[in-house]
């Protein structure tokens, strides 16, 4: 069905839907920048840990890879276009009036859900960088989600609300 291995299972592992997140983190010189994510994964809660998975090819590996201080803005549906934007190293950069600094690290206003995080450790694994950090800050609001699934975006209506 598939003549590549690697698109056969780039293909079985988009059947797994994810939300869509933004990593951002500031450079040397203050500005910030933002990458578009979804191998987020929650991993200890005592102490409160999560992972993502940082691609070597990415032109933002350094500043990534580096950063001791991040954050997560997780995206709500109707936010595909940061998604779309910040899959580029050419639009990464976020205007101050776009972000905050949440707990010390910097996030979007927009999103669903924020937590901030400091790097606890990082594992290379293949072509990715495992970047672990430690949840030092973290809140979340209602919505509906933006969805990643078979390599589309969608949305998840939030099952809570009336
Ligand atoms: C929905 C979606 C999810 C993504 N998830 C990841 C991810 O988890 N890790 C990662 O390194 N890149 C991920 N990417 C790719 C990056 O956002 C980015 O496109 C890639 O690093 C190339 O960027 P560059 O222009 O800096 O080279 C994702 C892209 C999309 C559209």
């Amino acid at each position: 069905m598939d003549d590549q291995p690697e698109q056969a299972f780039r293909r079985a592992m988009s059947a797994f839907a994810t939300g869509v997140t933004v990593v951002s983190a500031a450079r040397a010189d203050g500005r910030m920048s933002g990458i578009t994510v979804n191998s987020l994964t929650s991993v200890s809660l005592q102490p409160r840990l999560l992972l993502w998975c940082l691609g070597d090819q990415s032109e933002r590996y350094d500043l990534f890879a580096a950063a001791e201080t991040w954050g997560v803005t997780v995206l709500s549906a109707g936010e595909q276009d940061l998604a779309l934007r910040f899959a580029r190293a050419e639009r990464e950069g976020i205007d101050d009036g776009e972000a905050e600094i949440f707990f010390g690290a910097p996030v979007l206003r927009a999103g669903l859900a924020h937590l901030a995080c400091r790097t606890h450790d990082r594992r290379l694994a293949g072509d990715h960088l495992i970047i672990i950090g430690e949840v030092t800050g973290f809140r979340a609001k209602p919505g509906d989600a933006l969805t990643f699934y078979r390599g589309l975006y969608g949305r998840a209506d939030d099952p809570r609300s009336t």
